[in-house]
């Protein structure tokens, strides 16, 4: 007979060796406490229960064990030592006969930038793309990001009936744009780095069958064979872009390959907007259904800075990430075998009541914001964080400034795209005072 959970956690406190709770989840029809992997329109309820009744979960669905508590999130993270980051990029879903023919016809040996590497290979790559990755780049980008959110705001303020999808009209393209410039591309190639970036995006952790592969292959082949490409024009032109830098620092001593610039090429020019996107979607999305913090950001704009690492916690755009155990372990008490999949769930650590006071609630005052785990933590803490905060920070100031009367659409249901780790919402649909 199944227990209550109330006598099934005393059974396990007393060392009774059968799950009674699983036999009663089991029973119930709910063996995971209602967490759907590739669910992303409110994950956030059946992360409370996992908080709560099984915090370290292992789910046979994805193979992966799903951390929901905020210090097991962040401990494993840091303990880079135990818990190797090498399946980060891996598919979920095993990737089909036709698909895997046609990347390996297409030459596409691309390999992670920085995220699935590890150390010492990490360490040594990581160092040289920092040095590449400066705050000088940022700042002078800064000029172009303000003048391309003007113009978008200004094309969108332009519909005669005053509504827009705040998403596709704005939020799209201006991470895109900043990031082919700092990388050296022709910013007129926005549409085919959207489209590589969403098969990256979706060949990895999407949740695709064989056939929904095949276009999604074909996009990944043009997308590195295009890094190949830009690797080998930056050694023959030179250029200002982070590729150039990189090929001079190669030519000056540091030791990385043009494969490994190539694949750095490859990350950055998903990174680098993809997430982007999704946060300055989610900025206006949230502030905009929670209208009083809105308007205090048009009395206040010094908040803005605050209100955006509120909505990384509240709502971030990597929502999990996964890591690998390489030898035999725990994570809060659970035994973990070697060679286990661990899915880190940010979203779910950003809102543990033993760190954030009433962590459902938003709340662009909060003064430990800042300590949500929505870019990782530790070694491969994301090393563009200053520049999509950066990005989110202007769009916020130009759009409060142009459209204070800026609106959600009466009844908006927004979407959010199936996938394991990226919350995408599927639009902004917005409207405005005249
Ligand atoms: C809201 C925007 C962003 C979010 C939420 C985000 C999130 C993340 C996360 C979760 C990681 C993995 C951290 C870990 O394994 O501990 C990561 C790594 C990384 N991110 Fe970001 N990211 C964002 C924007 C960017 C941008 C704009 C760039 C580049 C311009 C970028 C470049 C990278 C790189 C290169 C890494 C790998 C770092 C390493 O392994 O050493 N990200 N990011």
């Amino acid at each position: 007979m199944a227990l209550s959970p109330t006598e099934a956690r005393a059974a396990a406190a007393a060392g009774c060796p059968v799950d009674h709770e699983a036999i009663a989840r089991a029973a119930s029809g709910d063996a995971h406490h209602g967490y759907e992997p590739f669910e992303m329109k409110d994950p956030f309820p059946a992360y409370a229960e996992l908080r709560r009744d099984e915090p370290v979960m292992y789910d046979e669905r994805i193979d992966c064990w799903v951390v929901t508590r905020y210090d097991d999130v962040k401990s494993t993270f840091e303990n880079w030592e135990t818990f190797s980051s090498e399946n980060a990029q891996a598919p979920v879903r095993e990737r089909g006969p036709q698909a895997t023919q046609i990347m390996k016809d297409g030459g596409f040996t691309a390999y992670s930038g920085l995220s699935a590497r590890i150390p010492p290979e990490h360490t040594r790559i990581r160092a040289i793309a920092q040095r590449a990755f400066t705050p000088r780049r940022f700042k002078a980008l800064e000029p172009a990001i303000r003048e391309n959110t003007r113009k978008a705001l200004e094309a969108m303020l332009a519909s005669p009936d005053r509504t827009g999808d705040f998403l596709a009209e704005v939020a799209y393209d201006i991470p895109t744009v900043t990031i082919l410039t700092l990388l050296g591309v022709d910013t007129s190639r926005v549409p085919t780095y959207k489209r590589w970036s969403d098969s990256r995006a979706a060949m990895t952790w999407g949740n695709l069958d064989d056939d929904e592969q095949v276009p999604h292959a074909h996009n990944l082949v043009e997308y590195w064979q295009e890094c190949l490409a830009l690797v080998t024009a930056a050694h023959a032109d030179g250029g200002d872009s982070f590729i150039a830098d990189l090929v001079a620092a190669q030519g000056d001593g540091a030791e990385i390959s043009d494969h490994e610039i190539a694949s750095l090429a490859y990350s950055l020019l998903f990174a680098g907007h993809e997430t982007t996107t999704t946060l300055i979607s989610n900025c206006i999305r949230v502030l905009l259904s929670h209208r009083d913090q809105w308007l205090q950001l048009i009395d206040d704009p010094s908040r803005i800075p605050g209100a955006v690492d509120e909505v990384l916690r509240f709502s971030g755009s990597i929502v999990a990430w996964r890591r690998k155990a390489l030898k035999d372990t725990e994570i809060g008490g659970v035994a973990i075998p070697k060679g286990a999949n661990i899915l880190l769930v940010m979203g779910s650590a950003n809102r543990d009541a033993n760190v954030f006071e009433n962590p459902d609630v938003f709340d662009i005052t909060r003064p430990d914001a800042r300590n949500h785990l929505s870019f990782g933590f530790g070694i491969h803490y994301c090393l563009g964080n200053m520049l999509a905060k950066l990005q989110a920070k202007i769009v916020l100031e130009e759009t409060l400034a142009a459209v204070p009367g800026l609106r959600l659409a009466d009844g908006a249901d927004i979407g959010f795209r199936e996938n394991l780790s990226f919350r995408v919402p599927l639009s902004v649909p917005v409207t405005w005072e005249a």
